[in-house]
């Protein structure tokens, strides 16, 4: 591929028999391999605890991939090439003597990437025992979400890291940061003059960003449960989008001036109190309904549930920046499973003209959106004013938009999943994607704020059926304000 050199690594995969490793990571490997950006003496090594004979865990990999790609992205010869690069090798992460045979097949001068697609509490340990059988020195550390369930415990698992590692060597996974529609964000805000002269709060009225999931648990109950909605889309991937959105231009496009610019955006968050809490935030629970024309059961009736839980399963929230930019423009923020489609939205809102000069009962009409559609649909929509047409119809307005639609306007670019960008990346030791310890940290001591008002005042939960667009109280979170999310039917 042009312009991307590829080096010899050395991938290793801890958890690679889980959901994870499975369903995102190999088949993100075996298309970067596919595109030929593995270079021929890139091997991968497969690490589980299942014991039992290497070759039936190799061939399972190789099934999950025939399942997984797409059919007519799967080769033949692209898979024998992977499989010959496959390695499976049965190892307890908490014991120092299973890191001997890991030694042996990691050749010394090539540069070691460790996935650790395990729970949280294991990556310690893992660092722990690489750095004893003198592999740390060589490797990269790649750490999957969640780390920890509030400031605290991240604290706990970013130290134990940091023991062995630098935070140079360090890539926590966002995967939103993988997505060709987040990259565009940055290029869309610092490529094109036009909108940084907007990009502010006199121009501004409300920001919306939307995440909303048609699936529900997925299997994933117990992890689910655990967490909620908040900790699990709320504290990473939202609150990145945001991070995007609000932030000041870096001055260049290395890791750190990005991270040190969202950094400053997490800092200037207004704490949601516990006095606005119920009128900040609204929790909301799916029950039993109808999602693109199935019957689905309620959260508390799917596999492995405990019916008492009131763990959210959606979350609504207006979140205020403090700083000149930002003051007074609200950040409307929803995030939901079960909803009533799948839909990765940001809608900048603008003023109003300042001074009106057409007929009075047409200025609810009136409004600049910038419509960023994340997925599916990827594009970009302005929508703009303009008169109708025709003899009769005066100085009647309308507003239509200006559209990008990557797919249409890009016809042959297949557009990569966010782990294959992300593999990639950490591969050529770039660490623009990855999310630095203060960023979490500054998310969590955010977030936590929010949960303890929710558990010191009982925050109640909002049922919702399930293919809505969540609970009626999310609507008025908005409505309170004099405005509507965008797009809802
Ligand atoms: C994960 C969450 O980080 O993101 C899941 O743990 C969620 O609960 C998923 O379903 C959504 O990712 P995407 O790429 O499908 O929007």
């Amino acid at each position: 591929m042009p312009g991307i050199t590829v080096e010899p690594t050395t991938f290793s995969l801890f958890g690679a028999l889980g959901d994870l490793a499975l369903r995102k990571l190999f088949p993100a490997l075996y298309q970067l391999d596919r595109a030929g950006l593995l270079h021929g003496d890139t091997r991968i090594l497969a690490l589980s605890r299942e014991g039992g004979e290497p070759e039936a865990h190799k061939s399972r990999i190789i099934q999950a991939l025939r399942t997984r790609v797409p059919a007519g992205e799967l080769d033949e010869p692209a898979l024998e090439r992977f499989a010959e690069r496959l390695r499976y090798l049965t190892m307890d992460f908490r014991r120092g003597e299973d890191y001997a045979a890991l030694r042996e097949c990691v050749p010394q001068d090539l540069p070691l990437v460790a996935y650790f697609a395990t729970p949280a509490a294991v990556y310690g340990d893992i660092c722990r025992f690489l750095a004893a059988s003198g592999l740390a020195e060589q490797a990269r550390v790649v750490l999957e979400k969640p780390i920890g369930h509030d400031l605290e415990s991240s604290r706990v698992i970013n130290d134990a890291v940091a023991e062995h590692f630098p935070e140079s060597r360090i890539y926590r996974i966002d995967h939103y940061l993988g997505k060709e529609t987040v990259q565009n964000l940055i290029a869309l805000r610092f490529a094109n003059s036009l909108f940084e002269t907007q990009w502010d709060q006199h121009h501004v009225s409300h920001v919306e960003i939307t995440v909303a999931e048609t699936v529900g648990i997925e299997g994933r109950w117990g992890y689910f449960d655990q967490a909620g909605q908040l900790r699990d889309m709320v504290q990473n991937h939202l609150l990145q989008l945001l991070c995007l959105i609000a932030m000041d231009p870096p001055s260049n496009l290395t890791a750190d001036s990005i991270r040190d610019e969202k950094v400053k955006v997490l800092k200037a968050l207004a704490p949601i109190t516990a006095e606005s809490i119920h009128q900040r935030v609204v929790r909301g629970q799916y029950a039993a309904g109808n999602v693109g024309g199935v019957s689905v059961p309620g959260y508390l009736d799917e596999e492995n549930s405990n019916a008492q839980s009131s763990t959210e399963t959606f979350v609504a929230l207006r979140a205020d920046i403090c700083n000149w930019r930002w003051s007074g423009v609200p950040f409307y923020l929803r995030t939901g499973k079960r909803m009533a489609q799948k839909l990765s939205q940001i809608v900048i809102h603008f003023k109003e003209p300042p001074f009106y000069i057409f007929a009075p009962e047409q200025r609810a009409l009136i409004s600049n959106r910038l419509i960023i559609r994340l997925q599916p649909d990827e594009g970009i929509s302005l929508q703009v004013m303009t008169k109708e047409q025709g003899l009769d119809k005066g100085m009647h307005l309308r507003s239509g938009p200006l559209q990008l639609n990557f797919s249409e306007t890009y016809k042959s670019a297949r557009i990569p999943d966010a782990y294959e960008r992300l593999l990639l990346e950490v591969m050529q030791g770039n660490q623009n994607l990855f999310v630095r310890r203060d960023e979490i940290e500054y998310a969590w001591q955010w977030c936590d704020q929010l949960i303890d008002g929710w558990s010191r005042l009982g925050a109640e939960l909002k049922l919702y059926p399930a293919g809505s667009w969540g609970p009626v109280a999310s609507i008025a979170l908005i409505t309170r304000d004099g405005r509507a999310w965008y797009g809802d039917l």
